[in-house]
């Protein structure tokens, strides 16, 4: 379930060509908004961004993750962006060592370090308030802290003549983090401000939750809209599964074998890489075989992927999923088959929405994941 990288990346050549050649240009500070279904590429894609701009000269590339985050706090967050800001310009400035290993000595002994490698003193300076960040931060607002770290790529690439390009994964999710309470779509204003300023950083980020996505970038009415490119990013279309097949499978697989595979998979790196891995061994690669690939995918690795995300919803959210997943679309009938009453079964369904599992389209429901949908009808059946 690595993102895939390098040897490993295949496809996606136009939405790459586009985002390579925006965040490789000097002069411009345009940043991406990528947002897509879950476990579809956009991680992927981040990652392969920053692998070919990386040897540009004067490109300085930060990534983080709010998906990593342990404690999902907003102080975590913050001295992420700090850290991986210094690490990101260690072998530029010559640090001797990565942040964290820095944050760990006693703080005269690294400002000595620090001052032996003779950087600039605005240079200095800035490492100087990061290393201090943590020791402050637990004092701070979260505007503050907000500040202070969204401010700093930018700082650093003023005082560097470089240009930075901050990544952050699964960026609305920022909304969850806590500083004593959830920061909210109030964090997302902030950044938004903090972001209009920047002159010499690209924000790039990535969404799962259409949703969060859309209060927080897409929609006109929310704090991103208009600043960020918005790229929607498919599934693998039938030629880049066909790839990723030939490329797994060393060629062994005809049309028809492929169009099964894009059909029980709608285009979803992870699940063609899923059959892909258990039809190595076979001798023959057919219809009958990648079904039954399928099948064992299903139960396998669908079962340790999916019944975790299943078991993460209550027990009413489960009740709505599994008639979701057996074709019912509309808050009426799905309250009917529960015997609950509709007003409630919307109020459900809109929260399903917000945590990703459901999209609405056209006022009906539907699970997101189509290959969830059916490990659900095949695992409760
Ligand atoms: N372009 C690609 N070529 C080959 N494999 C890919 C590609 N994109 C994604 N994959 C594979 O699909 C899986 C999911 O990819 P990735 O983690 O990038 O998706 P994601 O959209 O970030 O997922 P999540 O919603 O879990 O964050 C991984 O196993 C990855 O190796
Ligand atoms: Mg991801």
């Amino acid at each position: 379930m690595k993102p895939a990288v390098g040897k490993n990346f295949i496809g996606r050549k136009k939405v790459l060509k586009r985002i390579v050649n925006e965040l490789a240009d000097k002069k411009s500070a345009n940043g991406f908004a990528l947002y897509g279904k879950r476990r579809v590429g956009k991680t992927s894609i981040l990652l392969e961004v920053k692998r070919r701009i990386r040897h540009k000269e004067k490109i300085i590339l930060i990534y983080v993750s709010v998906w990593d985050l342990v404690e999902w706090k907003v102080d975590e967050f913050c001295e992420k962006i700090i850290a991986e800001t210094v690490d990101a310009y260690k072998d530029r400035l010559g640090l001797p060592m990565k942040f964290e290993e820095m944050i760990k000595m006693p703080y005269s002994t690294i400002i000595g370090l620090l001052k032996k490698i003779e950087l600039k003193a605005e240079i200095t300076d800035l490492l100087t308030l990061a290393l201090s960040f943590s020791k402050e931060e637990k004092k701070m607002k979260t505007g503050k802290m907000v500040d202070k770290a969204f401010t700093f790529p930018e700082k650093m690439a003023e005082k560097t003549k470089t240009k930075a390009i901050l990544m952050i994964d699964e960026f609305p999710s920022v909304i969850e983090l806590t500083n004593g309470k959830k920061a909210g779509y109030g964090i997302i204003g902030k950044i938004r401000t903090i972001h209009e300023s920047y002159e010499r950083t690209a924000l790039c980020v990535s969404g799962s939750i259409m949703k969060t996505m859309e209060n927080a970038i897409l929609s006109p009415s929310s704090a991103f809209y208009g600043q960020l490119i918005p790229i929607y990013i498919p599934p693998l279309s039938i030629e880049e599964t066909r790839e990723l097949l030939k490329k797994n499978l060393r060629k062994r697989i005809n049309e028809e074998g492929v169009k099964t595979v894009f059909e029980l998979t709608k285009g979803f790196p992870l699940y063609v890489h899923g059959i892909g891995l258990r039809l190595l061994g076979e001798k023959k690669i057919g219809v009958k075989e990648i079904k039954a690939a399928f099948d064992a995918f299903l139960g396998e690795e669908g079962t340790l992927i999916f019944r975790r995300e299943f078991y993460s919803y209550s027990s009413r959210e489960r009740g709505i999923i599994l008639q979701l997943a057996r074709g019912l679309t509309g808050v009426t009938e799905i309250a009917r088959a529960l015997g609950d009453n509709p007003s409630t079964i919307g109020k459900l369904l809109s929260y399903l929405e917000e945590k990703g599992g459901v999209e609405k389209k056209d006022g009906q429901y539907r699970l997101v994941d189509p290959v969830f949908e059916r490990w659900v009808n095949f695992y409760f059946d």
